[in-house]
């Protein structure tokens, strides 16, 4: 076995070992935290070795499996085919994953990604035992340099009994220096502060701090990151874009933002990666992002100089877009940093810096409660994931989707949402390619007209009106008007015939 020149610490090279030996070493029904977000930092070459003695080997092994959010097919996707998870936090964008979850093979902890670090910390999860960390190298110190993702790798290791490294030297080793590692933590009753004034601000360490007598092995890789491309942007991104962008200049002109507006926060998915493309034209400049992943778009607006700093915890990044950052690391190296889940999508400090928060959708009912997740309240799309440590804590909220889903067979503006991740009050600008409705200061009702008549898709209007409308000469009660037993009847309507329109 070779040991790269990324393994600078004696004692961890000593530990180098296959990526079977060390999958040999984690148990049947162990909960194992593993690294990864967004198709980035994951670990490749245990969790396919783990899948192996399941389906070469015919093992009985299942797993509990922690990351930080989504990873990549060697990893969610190698262990879901081989029906090797038992359950699963906090966050699933695999769709071999997805269709087990769905057909209720795998337990499922959908959370906000922010809760996620501390929960863990407070034990309120059990014993976490092995930690499988994918890292770009060891320093002689044995600190370890971090990858493309930071997530939870930082409570992983120091929770977990045991840790297991992979070296992945496909990582550039110009990585170092571009994370921030904060160690300033502390359960209650002895929490302080976090000491982090701006998106750009540093507050921790490059490194990881793992002891070694933790680490029972080391892999050595060379394996690319997977992360999924981006849809191209089509002409109905391009209008959601444009109404957020006139939206944010009429901020400006009411006085409530300036021209360097505040942190941004884009979530992850095709039109809110297109929304960042229409920021590109916009009157604004010297921007900052302060948000949970670095998407393509992002890069865009590093490149062109739109955008000045971006602060995420991870990478997420279309093929094209991981090989633009590698070729030009030296620009972006002190333009991006990476933190760990629990700073990165923190209450505190986006309530502080005031970010502009946009996510993606799956619907939004009349009266403006979201739902992120769910499709028909029961099928799992992704998750949660960070839109809602976000949204409640954003100077201004918005959420965004095309107005329709399907070809038209699902209208994303309903009576009623079938699954609520965003209650009403945390929600304060939808937009869809038909219009964008303001609901900042409205009651209810207010709320319904706008949201109807601004965002709704011309086939379903008529539809929402006339509910509507007879919600508020019938309803129980006139706070927000309904129908309960018509509310969800477009959802159920779609279940049996395949669409919601009659
Ligand atoms: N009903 C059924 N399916 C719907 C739907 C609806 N109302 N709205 C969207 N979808 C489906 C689309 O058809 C598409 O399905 P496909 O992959 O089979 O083509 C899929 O959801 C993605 O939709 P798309 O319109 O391309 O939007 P997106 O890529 O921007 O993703 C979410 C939208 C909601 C799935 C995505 O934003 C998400 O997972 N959000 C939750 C997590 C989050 O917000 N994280 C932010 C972190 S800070």
């Amino acid at each position: 076995m070779t040991t790269s020149d990324r393994i600078k610490n004696a004692q961890l090279r000593a530990k180098v070992m296959s990526a079977e030996d060390a999958a040999a070493l984690i148990e049947n029904g162990e909960i194992v935290g593993m690294s990864g977000f967004t198709g980035s930092g994951y670990p490749k070459a245990l969790p396919k070795a783990l899948a192996s003695r399941i389906e070469d080997a015919g093992e009985d092994l299942k797993i509990g499996l922690w990351t930080g959010a989504s990873t990549g097919p060697e990893l969610d996707g190698a262990l879901a085919k081989a029906n090797a998870i038992v359950s699963r936090m906090p966050y699933n964008s695999d769709p071999a994953g997805r269709d087990r979850i769905n057909k209720g093979e795998i337990d499922y902890l959908d959370m906000h990604l922010s809760h996620v670090a501390p929960m863990v910390w407070e034990g309120f999860f059990g014993k976490l035992k092995t930690a499988v960390i994918e890292i770009t190298g060891i320093r002689e110190d044995g600190s370890l340099i971090p990858a493309t993702s930071v997530g939870n790798n930082k409570t992983w290791i120091d929770c977990a009994e045991r840790v297991i490294l992979e070296v992945n030297s496909w990582h550039d080793e110009r990585l170092e220096g571009m994370h921030d590692i904060y160690y300033g933590g502390a359960l209650p009753p002895n929490r302080v502060p976090i000491p982090l004034v701006s998106a750009d601000g540093k507050i921790g360490q490059t490194t990881f701090r793992c002891d070694p007598h933790k680490v029972v092995g080391v892999i050595e890789t060379f394996l690319p990151d997977r992360n999924a491309p981006f849809s191209p942007i089509d002409e109905t991104s391009r209008t959601i874009a444009g109404h957020l962008m006139d939206f944010l200049e009429h901020e400006m002109k009411m006085g409530r933002l300036t021209d360097r507006l505040l942190p941004l926060q884009s979530g992850v998915g095709n039109v809110a990666n297109a929304v960042l493309d229409g920021l590109k034209d916009a009157p604004f400049h010297d921007l900052k992002a302060y948000t949970e992943v670095l998407q393509d778009g992002m890069l865009d607006l590093l490149d062109c100089g739109k955008l000045t700093f971006a602060s995420a915890t991870a990478l997420s990044l279309s093929p094209e877009g991981a090989e633009r950052f590698r070729n030009n690391l030296e620009f972006y190296r002190d333009k991006v940093l990476l933190r760990p889940t629990e700073i990165s999508n923190h209450p505190e400090v986006i309530r502080r810096l005031g970010c502009i928060s946009m996510n993606g959708m799956i619907e939004a009912d009349i009266y403006g409660n979201v739902n992120s997740s769910l499709v028909m309240g029961s099928k799992i799309m992704n998750g949660i994931g960070g839109s809602g440590d976000f949204a409640r804590n954003a100077f201004i909220s918005m959420f965004v989707t095309p107005s329709t889903a399907k070809g038209g067979k699902i209208s994303a503006i309903v009576p009623q949402a079938s699954h609520v991740d965003h209650i009403t009050q945390d929600v304060q600008v939808l937009i869809t390619e038909q219009g964008l409705a303001d609901l900042r200061g409205l009651s209810p009702k207010k709320r319904a007209e706008k949201i109807i008549e601004n965002c709704s898709h011309p086939d379903y209007r008529p539809m929402l009106r006339d509910y509507y409308e007879r919600a508020k000469r019938d309803s129980f009660g006139l706070q927000t008007p309904s129908l309960p037993s018509e509310s969800l009847s477009w959802h159920q309507r779609f279940i049996e015939t395949g669409s919601m329109l009659p």
